[in-house]
């Protein structure tokens, strides 16, 4: 991870946000959780989330280091994938806290109870680029992770519990790209199967034997996805995304 040794300057305004001298006006909350806040900023006719990581619950503040290491580990991997089509643009100013992206106008798959056609060709071509840059994406479980253009075109968000190739760590190197791998077939396991339910008439034989899920996958669901899980909805019972739907509703 890269550590950050001059964060920039941030002034957080009630109409502005001003990152290391330039002025965003400041748009509605996209989603705020104990987690974490979505805000939108607009610049010169172009719209960013501002992500900020916070741990906004009782004795959060003592979480602080953590909620920056997820952060930066976030905006790392945006770094490490600016370029590939289907992921947006990251701000290069980064803070030790947040980050800004690119706002993608569309809606989320979630929205969607039949995909657009060939969607998911399309989705899957992302997650294979992710995958070529060393990335295992981990949260497709998730539709609403998924932006949907217009146009029909697939966009990941949200990298929050990604996990990438790390070539530094030497004696843990094999480890990290076995788990690295791991994440990626749980990947395409869930694009095969979010298919199934939303373009079941697309679904191919290679499609059938990725919702067929291997031994391996089972493991990682119960060592890492699961407890998770569970930690997220032992401080947040309700479920994140009720809350974004109140908090789009109040604005
Ligand atoms: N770059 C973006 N473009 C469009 N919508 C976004 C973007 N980033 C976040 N959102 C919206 O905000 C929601 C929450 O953002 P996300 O990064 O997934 O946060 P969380 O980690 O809390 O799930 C998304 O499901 C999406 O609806
Ligand atoms: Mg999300």
């Amino acid at each position: 991870m890269q550590s950050l040794k001059s964060p920039p300057r941030l002034i957080f305004g009630e109409e502005e946000v001003v990152l290391d001298g330039e002025v965003f006006e400041r748009g509605k909350i996209l989603k705020k959780d104990f987690f974490s806040t979505n805000v939108l900023l607009h610049r010169e006719g172009q719209t960013f989330v501002m992500k900020i990581s916070h741990f906004n619950f009782y004795l959060g503040r003592f979480f602080r280091p953590v909620a920056r290491y997820l952060s930066q580990r976030e905006s790392d991997i945006y770094r490490r994938l600016q370029g590939v089509e289907g992921i947006p643009y990251l701000w290069p100013s980064v803070g030790r806290n947040f980050f800004l992206h690119e706002y993608i106008e569309g809606k989320e798959l979630t929205d969607y109870p039949v995909a657009p056609p060939e969607f998911f060709d399309k989705l899957l071509k992302v997650v294979r680029s992710v995958h070529d840059r060393g990335v295992g994406y981990a949260d497709l479980s998730k539709r609403s992770n998924v932006i949907v253009t217009p146009e029909g075109d697939p966009f990941l968000i949200d990298f929050q519990i990604s996990a990438a190739t790390r070539p530094r760590i030497e004696g843990l190197r094999l480890l990290n790209h076995w788990l690295v791998r791991i994440i990626q077939r749980e990947d395409l396991y869930h694009v095969a199967k979010h298919k199934r339910k939303l373009a079941p008439e697309e679904m191919t034989e290679e499609d059938w034997s990725r919702v067929r899920k291997s031994p391996l996958s089972q493991l990682h669901k119960f060592l890492l996805r699961k407890p998770w899980l569970l930690i997220k909805r032992r401080i947040y019972p309700k479920g994140s995304d009720e809350m974004r739907k109140k908090s789009r509703s109040m604005s």
